[in-house]
C-alpha cells in the first residue's frame, strides 16, 4: 500500500515520518517542488527505520508525479504557512494556485486516490481541490478537526490533571476562530467534562483552543507541525486500515445540518472508501447558530475563491 505526501515542509515531513513509524504501508512518497528537499528528508526518515524498527520505505521526489502513481491516499500539505499577523484567509490566493496544480497532477497518476487536504485556509483549500479533482466528495476532505480536538484535549488534560487518552470530544465548524466546540459532547472517561472543570475555566480552554494555531504562530513565527502532521497521519491510518474511526473532518455538506454545498468540520466515519458517513448530531439551538455562523464565514471565503478562479463554463 502506497501513500503520497505532497509538500516536504514542516507538516508534510512530519506526517511522512509518523506514517513510516506506524509501519502499515509499503511505501511513503514525499514530494516537493524544491530540488532535493523531499529526497533529503525521505532519506533521513528512512535511515531512522532501523532504530525505530519499521519497514515502510520512504522515498523522496522533486515534482515527479509519475513516482506517486497508484497511491491509495494523497495528503496535500504544499503551500505557505501562516506568519505572525497573517490570517489563514490571507493565504488564499497563493495556496489556491498551488493546491489546484497539485490536485491535477495527483489525480492524473492516482485517479482512485483519496485526497486529504492540510493546506490553509483549510476549508476553502479543500473546496478548491474538490473542484479540481472532479471526484466524489467522499474522496476529498480536509484535516483540521482532528488537530483542533487534540489541542482541546491537551488543554483539558492539563487542567484536570489526567491523561489526554481518556478525553472524548468533538469540535465542529471551520478551522479558525469560528470553530464550534461542544462541551455537551465532551467526556473524561465517561464523566461529563462539566463535572470536572468549572464553567469559567472551560470557557477559557475553549477560547484557547479556537486560537490554538495562532498561539503557536506567535511563539514560533510559523505554524505548528508536530500535531498537524500526526493528525493527518491518524486520518490516513483509519482510511488505509479501513478502521472506520469517527473523526471531525472537513467534509462537503449536502443538506446535513441544514447546510448545503459548503465544506465544514463535522464528525464522520473514516474508512477505506474515505468519508463513509457524515454523522448528524442533535445540536441545540445555540450550537446550531454557531455552526451556521461558521458556515457563513467559510462561504464568504469560498466566494473569494470562486471569484479568483471561476470554473470554466
Ligand atoms: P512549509 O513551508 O514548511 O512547507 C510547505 C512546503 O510546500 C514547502 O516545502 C514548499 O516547497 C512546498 N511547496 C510549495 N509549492 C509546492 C508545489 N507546487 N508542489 C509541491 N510542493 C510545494 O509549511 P508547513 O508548515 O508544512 O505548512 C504547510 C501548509 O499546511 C500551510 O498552508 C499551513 O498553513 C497548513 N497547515 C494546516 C494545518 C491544519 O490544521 N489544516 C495545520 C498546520 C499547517
Ligand atoms: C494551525 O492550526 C495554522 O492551521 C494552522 O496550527
Amino acid at each position: 500500500m502506497k501513500v503520497t505526501v505532497v509538500g516536504a515542509g514542516n507538516v508534510g515531513a512530519t506526517c511522512a515520518n509518523v506514517l513510516a513509524q506506524k509501519d502499515f504501508l509499503n511505501e511513503v512518497v514525499l514530494l516537493d517542488i524544491k530540488e532535493g528537499v523531499a529526497e533529503g528528508k525521505a532519506l533521513d526518515i528512512w535511515q531512522s527505520s532501523a532504530i525505530n524498527h519499521y519497514s515502510s520505505r520512504t522515498t523522496g521526489v522533486t515534482n515527479d508525479y509519475s513516482r506517486t502513481e497508484g497511491s491509495q491516499v494523497v495528503v496535500i500539505t504544499s503551500g505557505l504557512p501562516r506568519k505572525p499577523g497573517m490570517s489563514r484567509d490571507d493565504l488564499i490566493s497563493t495556496n489556491a494556485s498551488i493546491v489546484r496544480s497539485v490536485t491535477e497532477s495527483v489525480i492524473k497518476f492516482s485517479p482512485e486516490a483519496i485526497i486529504v487536504i492540510v493546506s490553509n485556509p483549510l476549508d476553502v483549500m479543500t473546496y478548491c481541490a474538490f473542484l479540481k479533482a472532479q471526484v466524489d466528495s467522499s474522496r476529498v476532505f480536509g484535516m483540521a478537526g482532528v488537530l483542533d480536538t487534540a489541542r482541546y484535549k491537551a488543554f483539558l488534560a492539563g487542567e484536570i490533571g489526567c491523561s489526554p487518552k481518556d478525553i472524548q470530544a468533538v469540535l465542529m465548524g471551520g478551522h479558525g476562530d469560528t470553530m464550534v466546540p461542544l462541551p455537551r459532547y465532551t467526556t473524561v472517561a465517561g464523566i461529563p467534562v462539566t463535572e470536572l472543570v468549572n464553567a469559567e475555566k472551560l470557557s477559557a480552554i475553549i477560547e484557547r483552543t479556537k486560537k490554538g494555531g495562532g498561539e503557536i504562530v506567535n511563539l514560533l513565527g510559523t505554524s505548528a507541525w508536530y500535531a498537524p502532521g500526526a493528525s493527518a497521519a491518524q486520518m490516513v491510518e483509519s482510511i488505509c486500515k479501513d478502521e472506520k474511526r469517527i473523526f471531525p473532518c472537513c467534509a462537503w455538506l449536502t443538506g446535513q445540518y441544514g447546510l448545503d454545498k459548503v465544506y465544514l468540520g463535522v464528525p464522520v466515519v473514516l474508512g477505506g472508501k474515505g468519508i463513509e458517513k457524515i454523522i448528524e448530531l442533535k445540536l441545540d439551538a445555540e450550537e446550531m447558530a454557531l455552526l451556521k455562523e461558521s458556515a457563513g464565514h467559510v462561504r464568504e471565503v469560498m466566494g473569494v475563491l470562486d471569484q479568483m478562479h471561476p470554473l470554466p463554463a
